[in-house]
């Protein structure tokens, strides 16, 4: 069976729609690119924005139409609205096949079979259920990167959030089990491993005393083959003086950190029960930076959370011009059903004031993020060639060790995979570009 997956979402849809495409090869169906020519087409979806449900819901409307000219098509729902939305899906939406939720890829092949043979909906929580961690190692997007997921869930109660329910409570995986993952990764040509989960620094709960993130970074730094080693997404609240000195002390774990503000006012950040203050925040970034310099910040913002006055909008732009992140998400409030601040605030910050208020972050952003590009020009920068360029044809880009994106005049594409030193001579606000140097005075790290 020819099937097509469209994935939504996260870096963790991304790295279980690996997984499902896994499984279903080895059970001897065929992945294609093109829709038309599935005869089993997937959507492995999003809940937390509204636009990014609507982005599904719509394409199932086309899929229905689809449907009614050939019955004999399998349609199926995967992730977080398969969760979110099972009784819906079940009962409203007669041409979805399949329903599998957050915990039960390990089962897909299984669930496929069965949606094939049986003619009704096969539906998540129907008990077949399946470890969706284990994955082949050989199934991945990229040849010398990967993403290893260390911790599912999340415990944390932002008030804004549908995570926690969609992807359920917390779960680690076992040390050993992430260890001998990596192990393997890099015995197959892996020399980045980017650590995935929602709160991915509050790893280690349930494992015993002593086990934490930090703990896990040094053992990942024992494999001499990782050349950099990465986590997303970080809590603030979990960023403790135990990771920060590992960090420190560990030279090939990333100079990137992914830890989203949310808001640069206090009052905000209270009603979204994010757990600390903007001085606590910053502070943290200052000892971070006093410890290792050159580390680079990301964060991603909400503009428009219900109750947002102009003074907090103001005390956000502070926020971003004092910490100077190299790059900022910034995502208008939705309201979310079943959450907090979804069911019991008032949505009240007009679209316009969300939408201005968005256009004020990137503004400041873009400023921010080109600033720091320009005073890369003239610096030689060790590369991790990712591929041909998606918008030039004649460039090739990758990333630097602060996940800066590169692009360079390149003619060879043996070199995906490799790491090149690139000397930068141009930069723009979301990218720099520069030329291949082959001789350089120093090792670079
Ligand atoms: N810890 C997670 C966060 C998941 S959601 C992670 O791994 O990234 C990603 C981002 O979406 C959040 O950091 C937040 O900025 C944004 N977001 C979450 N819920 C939202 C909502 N209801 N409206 C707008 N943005 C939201
Ligand atoms: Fe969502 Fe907050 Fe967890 S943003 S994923 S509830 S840390």
């Amino acid at each position: 069976m020819k099937f097509h997956l469209v994935t939504y979402g996260c870096q963790m849809n991304k790295l279980d729609s690996e997984l499902v495409k896994s499984r279903l090869c080895r059970a001897g169906h065929a992945e294609t690119e093109d829709e038309d020519e599935a005869s089993l087409v997937l959507l492995n979806t999003c809940s937390v924005r509204e636009h990014a449900e609507d982005r599904v819901w719509s394409r199932l409307g086309a899929l229905r139409a689809r449907k009614r000219r050939e019955p004999g098509l399998v349609i199926g729902v995967l992730g977080c609205m398969a969760q979110e939305h099972q009784v819906f899906l079940r009962t409203r939406m007669p041409h979805v096949d399949l329903v599998c939720g957050t915990r039960e890829f390990g089962a897909i092949d299984e669930l496929v079979e069965r949606a094939q043979s049986d003619g009704g909906v096969v539906a998540t929580g129907d008990g077949v259920g399946g470890d969706a961690v284990v994955r082949d190692v050989e199934e991945r997007s990229s040849r010398a990167q990967a993403f290893v997921s260390i911790i599912r869930g999340c415990n944390m109660p932002c008030t804004f959030c549908v995570v926690p329910r969609t992807r359920g409570e917390e779960v680690c995986r076992p040390v050993a089990e992430i260890v001998e993952e990596a192990g393997r990764l890099a015995a197959d040509g892996v020399t980045e491993v980017t650590l995935l989960g929602q709160t991915v620094n509050a790893y280690g709960h349930g494992l015993g005393r002593g086990v934490d993130l930090a703990l896990l970074l040094r053992e990942l730094h024992a494999i001499p083959a990782l050349r950099r080693i990465a986590f997303i997404t970080s809590h603030p609240n979990y960023l403790t003086p135990r990771l920060m000195e590992t960090m420190a002390e560990l030279p090939r774990v990333s100079r990137y950190f992914h830890l989203p503000a949310q808001s640069g006012s206090n009052a905000t950040l209270s009603r979204m029960k994010r757990c600390y203050t903007v001085e606590r925040y910053l502070d943290r970034i200052t000892r971070l930076r006093d410890m290792i310099p050159d580390i680079e910040f990301a964060s991603d913002f909400i503009v428009g959370f219900p109750g947002e006055t102009d003074e907090d909008h103001a005390a956000t732009i502070r926020l971003m011009e004092e910490a100077r992140f190299a790059q900022s998400f910034v995502f208008k409030y939705s309201p979310r059903p079943l959450t907090v601040s979804g069911d019991v605030y008032e949505d009240d910050v007009p679209e316009p004031v969300k939408q201005q208020r968005n256009q004020d972050l990137l503004e400041i952003q873009k400023r921010i993020s080109l600033a720091k590009n320009e005073a890369l020009v003239g610096e030689v920068e060790l590369v991790l060639v990712e591929g041909p360029s998606k918008t030039r044809g004649d460039r090739y880009t990758g990333r630097t060790s602060r996940h800066r994106l590169v692009h360079f005049p390149c003619d060879d594409a043996g070199l995906v995979g490799s790491y090149v030193p690139v000397r930068i001579l141009e930069a723009g606000p979301y990218s720099v570009s520069g030329e291949v140097e082959l001789e350089v005075a120093e090792p670079l790290a």
